[in-house]
């Protein structure tokens, strides 16, 4: 059995659908292609990436064993449905971590965005970093939800600091959690 094989993990939803969290692997290309295709737009200006961009995509695939860098994802029925990633800061921050988390429109309210949170967090631990950070918008009410019970905090806002599609500015916070 191969390392990212022996971190696979079943979950069970709400609704009784069964997922597969585990790391992104090179073979999941065309999958997270698919999945960035299928993203409502204003989720694509969330992600750091251009989620549907095949270059972006390949990027992502070839760094899945990069050194400062974690991507999950959760498959179901070989469909990417999640897609989370912790990745180290360079310079002064090097010893914090950024996450990104985003589920498939169709597979929200069912526990999935809090199982893969719980994922990247524990792989942002693995990362060995002192402080891991996520940026959302101030209206995001479920991602809010989902970090401070994981026990991040809100350490502050940025005003007017994110356009969304139609050129409307929003409050962007930033939540916080201290490993160490
Ligand atoms: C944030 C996101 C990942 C949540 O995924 P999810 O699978 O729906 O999450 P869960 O089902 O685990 O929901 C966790 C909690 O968030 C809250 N929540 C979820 N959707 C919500 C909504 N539409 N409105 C208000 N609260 C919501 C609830 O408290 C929920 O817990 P509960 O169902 O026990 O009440 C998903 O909505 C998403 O991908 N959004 C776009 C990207 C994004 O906003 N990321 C935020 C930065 S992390």
């Amino acid at each position: 059995m191969t390392a990212q094989q022996a971190e696979l993990t079943q979950t069970a939803l709400r609704d009784g659908r069964i997922v597969t969290i585990r790391p992104l692997d090179e073979g999941d290309y065309t999958a997270l292609l698919a999945f960035g295709a299928a993203l409502p737009q204003d989720d694509l200006l969330y992600l750091e990436n251009d989620f549907q961009s095949p270059d972006i995509i390949r990027r992502l695939v070839n760094a899945s064993a990069a050194e400062n860098w974690r991507q999950i994802v959760a498959v179901s029925d070989g469909a990417i449905v999640g897609y989370s990633a912790v990745r180290r800061l360079a310079g002064w921050s090097s010893h914090v971590a950024d996450i990104h988390l985003t589920v498939s429109s169709g597979w929200r309210r069912n526990g999935l965005g809090t199982a893969m949170a719980q994922a990247i967090f524990d792989a942002a631990r693995d990362l060995g970093v002192n402080k891991v950070i996520v940026e959302m918008l101030e209206r995001q009410n479920a991602g809010r939800a989902i970090f401070e019970r994981l026990g991040f905090r809100v350490e502050g806002t940025l005003n007017q600091h994110a356009r969304d599609r139609h050129g409307e500015r929003h409050n962007l916070l930033i939540l916080a959690y201290h490993v160490s």
